[in-house]
């Protein structure tokens, strides 16, 4: 995890740094530190925090730092607990060289090790100090050459950001297995790791590949492969502003989130056919089995995706967590399509299972990103992206609608291409998925509504949902939802599956969310729902307009307008996510940055 954001130019550096780390911070944020090269007495000046960037920046305030070269990092701890030793930038022996990185250095304790027995101390646990020391041992003239040299010792995954005394006139970017991205400016050039961080400077972006070196001066950047060849990068220049990455006036960006749904979920239908869907489905019409791989939110997306999938284009699929499947001995052929999918692309699991499937089977993969550039949509044969912009807020909201949008209409396309849907059907379908976002706009209207249910549960100190057939994903990804801001216990269950065990849980105390609305299923989940009366529980059930009985059977009821059966997963959702957000804030807690988590995990 972490993040790094690197600059050189014109601008005094501190505030530069710090607005970048502060657009990172969902990478971890446990403690978080800049280095900065000092013209006047050519020396790096470290200082570092632990918490947040606030607690960082309210450090710095009286602190007289001026330099316009420096690099700094926003920490999640692996390799040692959040200290001050431990938080980044690391610093050589002599002090002439400074470090950011994020990743594992997997043989750092070798490296350590003969580090140790040349006399070199350690001032910290990470596996990231050792970087530095071997920049400083094998100097000889050439910052550039000296990176080249220290790479072919490391193994592991790592994104770098390096500054000098020896040459004070450049950053260098290392990228291997964790994102990096370079800012193009004029008379300033930035590193970082995801757009946000430098769009306050530049939009024109180059995306460094695996395996590859930034050199950034003032005005120029030049870029290297590891092995040594310099390389010619397009900039592509990003559309998106940076105030699309602010709250916006809401008080959290998961409030945000969830209210910018209406306009991501049309962004991501309209999108979807502006991609290079003629060539991803005529290569995959005939595979004969999909297995799809992810984590957390995006693999209850996945889930919903099986329903779609199996349901029109008639092809078995399965779907199973990143860092299982990665483990165990799969059957896969050329036949299989793997799918990965990740709001981040940068999911450790997701990619290292996905790369591990492309080698050890031939089988073709697909990935279904939010993030362009991301290193699973240039690992993967095809790429189909949603259409959301940044996702801030730890919990993944208008990304999991999304998601299921390109599933929905992925599985349409590949039944059309498999001659099993006519192209009057299709349309049809669409049409009736462009409703949705004016659905959805329907269902934030019911934000006070919701508040009000949440101040009579929040104090529960479990919580049950439950759901079936498509519907049953959204009651695990409601459960996820709730957990992760607020802390309480929750699972969700299929609803069928209740009288088989967890129904002994059920008491007064337990409130039991019921994803019931009016489709093929529902006169099975009612009755569900009297098991639950009957034994006292509090249902809240999310209905359909007009459904009298759930009134009568429900403690609460929040109601959402009808749609055809099949896509009610995509708005089923979003009074959860609503839910899930006031019972956290009602109780205080920091929805956008949970403890414990980060936005991204790369590391597995
Ligand atoms: O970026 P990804 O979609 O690959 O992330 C996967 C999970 O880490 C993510 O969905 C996580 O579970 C979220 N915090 C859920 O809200």
């Amino acid at each position: 995890m972490c993040g790094i954001v690197g600059y050189i130019g014109k601008r005094n550096v501190v505030p530069v740094l710090l607005y970048g780390l502060q657009r990172l911070e969902y990478r971890g944020y446990d403690s978080a530190g800049i280095a900065v090269l000092e013209k006047e007495e050519n020396r790096i000046i470290v200082e570092k925090q632990v918490g947040k960037i606030r607690d960082l920046q309210e450090y710095l305030w009286n602190k007289k730092i001026e330099g316009h070269v420096g690099i700094a990092h926003t920490r999640w701890a692996t390799h040692g607990p959040p200290t001050i030793e431990n938080a980044h930038p690391h610093i050589s022996r002599k002090g002439t060289i400074a470090i950011v990185h994020n990743g594992i250095i997997e043989n750092y304790l070798e490296l350590r090790k003969e580090l140790i027995e040349k006399g070199y101390k350690f001032r910290s646990e990470t596996d990231t100090e050792v970087i530095a020391h071997l920049l400083e041992e094998e100097y000889e003239e050439n910052l550039l050459k000296t990176v080249f040299k220290v790479i072919e010792k490391l193994e592991g995954a790592y994104a770098l950001g390096i500054i000098s005394t020896y040459e004070p006139d450049k950053i260098i970017g290392v990228r291997k297995g964790s994102p990096l991205i370079v800012g193009v400016g004029k008379g300033e050039n930035l590193i970082a790791s995801d757009i946000p961080a430098v769009l306050e400077y530049t939009k024109d972006i180059i995306a460094l590949d695996d395996e590859e070196i930034s050199v950034l001066k003032k005005d120029s950047v030049e870029i290297y492969g590891f092995n040594g060849a310099k390389k010619e990068k397009k900039t592509f220049h990003v559309t998106w502003d940076v105030s699309i990455a602010e709250k916006g006036g809401f008080k959290h960006f998961m409030q945000k989130e969830i209210h910018e749904q209406p306009r991501t979920v049309g962004d991501t239908i309209t999108g979807f056919s502006s991609q290079d869907i003629e060539n991803l489905f005529s290569s995959i019409k005939d595979i004969n089995r999909i297995v799809i791989i992810a984590c957390g939110t995006s693999f209850h997306a996945g889930l919903v995706g099986k329903f779609w999938i199996e349901k029109f284009a008639r092809v078995p699929v399965e779907v199973d967590y990143a860092s299982e499947f990665r483990y165990r001995d799969y059957i896969l052929n050329r036949k299989t399509l793997v799918l990965g999918i990740s709001q981040s692309g940068e999911t450790a699991d997701t990619r290292f299972a996905m790369l591990d499937a492309t080698k050890k089977s031939g089988a073709k993969t697909l990935a279904l990103v939010n993030v362009v550039g991301s290193s699973l949509s240039r690992e993967s044969d095809f790429v189909l992206y949603t259409y959301c912009g940044p996702e801030i807020g730890v919990a993944a909201t208008k990304t999991f609608t999304a998601q299921l949008v390109v599933l929905y209409l992925f599985s349409l396309k590949l039944a059309q291409y498999r001659g099993l849907l006519s192209e009057e059907d299709f349309k049809q379908k669409y049409k009736e998925l462009l409703h949705i976002p004016s659905v959805i706009e329907e269902v934030l209207k019911k934000d006070d509504e919701i508040k009000n249910i949440s101040y009579r549960y929040m104090n529960a100190k479990d919580f049950l949902f439950l759901g079936r057939g498509i519907n049953y994903p959204i009651a695990l990804e409601g459960a996820l939802k709730l957990k992760e801001i607020s802390y309480i216990h929750a699972e969700g269950y299929p609803a069928g599956e209740m009288k088989h065990g967890p129904i002994a849980l059920i008491d007064e105390n337990m409130p039991v969310v019921v994803v019931s609305p009016k489709d093929s299923l529902y006169e099975k989940t009612l009755s569900n729902i009297q098991e639950v009366k009957a034994r006292k529980g509090k249902v809240i059930s999310v209905a359909t307009d007009g459904d009298k009985s759930m009134k009568e059977i429900s403690d609460e009821v929040i109601y959402i307008p009808e749609v055809k059966d099949e896509l009610y997963p995509i708005v089923t959702i979003v009074p959860l996510q609503i839910l899930a957000y006031h019972i956290a804030t009602l109780l205080g807690k920091d929805v956008d940055q949970p403890r414990n988590l980060a936005k991204t995990v790369t590391v597995e």
